[in-house]
């Protein structure tokens, strides 16, 4: 299938419950023209490609194959979940050394391939991941791009709106700083409706102390997920998904994702989650919200975090 400037081609490197599950969020949005699918065990590529194929009788058709590293040659955008999952009591950092080498065995090959489009990251800790990434790549940190706290953020929406009674698409709530057990939610910029949530969580007889449970439910939910059914996928390939529908529809669209700060919040050299605009470009700029001297404070521990993290585990 030749490539032409409305024929966008994704490659989705790691077929794992998230690569698998955002590959068929993909499917179901009719984004990307052009799907390939890569991982150690072709097999489960090209199986997953035929199920896919069968999404096509009720979505526009689309070219979803089973490919390897040469097919990112003329991607617009690589996708990386391949990694080891978090067990259940397994902290995110407690992956960095294992992940850290799938990830550069994956970079080379890509770079190889003549690849020059945007990555997007989310194996664990996708921050280091990310940082990594970036590093082993060589490309402009505009184009590379962490799944960072969209997940999170979600998370702390949909409880938001639970505790407020309102949809979860109307709350701009963010949770910020590592996509891990240092996360904060910046409750002093969140909104509903152009109203303060913590004004409308007082109206509603939800007080700060009930708003710092939810941060501290949001923080843990993925513990309590893993507990569960083994592993958490539905929600983080859906943050994917709306983060390649930013880069693949050019949309400026503000997330909050793991993105590359040269300043902001006082911040040089690392990864970390905060609102972003992201368009075809990538990561077009970072959002620097305004933080009252509690989140202030917590996003300096997260970044003290990855950034011991980081140094011990990509020299
Ligand atoms: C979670 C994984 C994606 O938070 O880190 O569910």
């Amino acid at each position: 299938m030749t490539k032409t400037p409305n024929h966008q081609k994704v490659v989705l490197i790691g077929d794992g419950a998230v690569g698998s599950s955002y590959a068929f969020a993909m499917a179901q949005q009719g984004l990307a023209e052009e799907f390939v699918i890569v991982d150690v065990i072709k097999e489960r590529t090209e199986g997953d490609a035929l199920d896919l194929e069968d999404v096509q009788a009720f979505t526009a058709p689309k070219n979803i194959y089973s490919g390897d590293y040469s097919d990112c040659s003329d991607a617009d955008l690589v996708v990386i979940t391949a990694g080891a999952p978090q067990k259940p009591g397994e902290t995110r950092l407690q992956l960095v050394n294992k992940n850290l080498k799938i990830i550069q065995s994956i970079v080379k090959p890509i770079v190889d391939s003549g690849f020059d489009g945007i990555f997007v990251v989310a194996a664990n800790p996708v921050d280091v991941l990310t940082y990594a990434v970036w590093k082993f790549s060589g490309f402009d940190k505009s184009r590379v791009i962490g799944s960072g706290t969209s997940l999170d953020s979600a998370r702390l929406r949909v409880a938001l709106a639970k505790k407020l009674n309102v949809d979860p698409r109307d709350v701009n709530a963010n949770i910020m700083g590592e996509h891990g057990d240092s996360e904060f939610a910046a409750y002093s910029t969140a909104t509903a409706g152009g109203v303060s949530v913590v004004q409308l969580a007082k109206e509603a007889g939800v007080s700060f102390d009930d708003l710092l449970q939810i941060e501290d439910e949001t923080r843990h939910k993925a513990y309590e997920i893993i507990n569960r059914k083994g592993a958490t996928y539905y929600g983080v390939a859906t943050c994917l998904m709306r983060i390649s529908r930013a880069i693949l529809r050019d949309e400026n669209a503000i997330l909050p994702v793991g993105a590359a700060l040269d300043g902001e919040y006082g911040l040089n050299d690392i990864f970390i989650g905060t609102p972003a605009v992201i368009n075809g470009s990538g990561l077009a700029k970072v959002i620097e919200v305004k933080l009252d001297d509690r989140e202030k404070d917590l996003m300096a521990k997260s970044a003290a975090t990855l950034r011991q993290v980081t140094a011990d585990g990509i020299a």
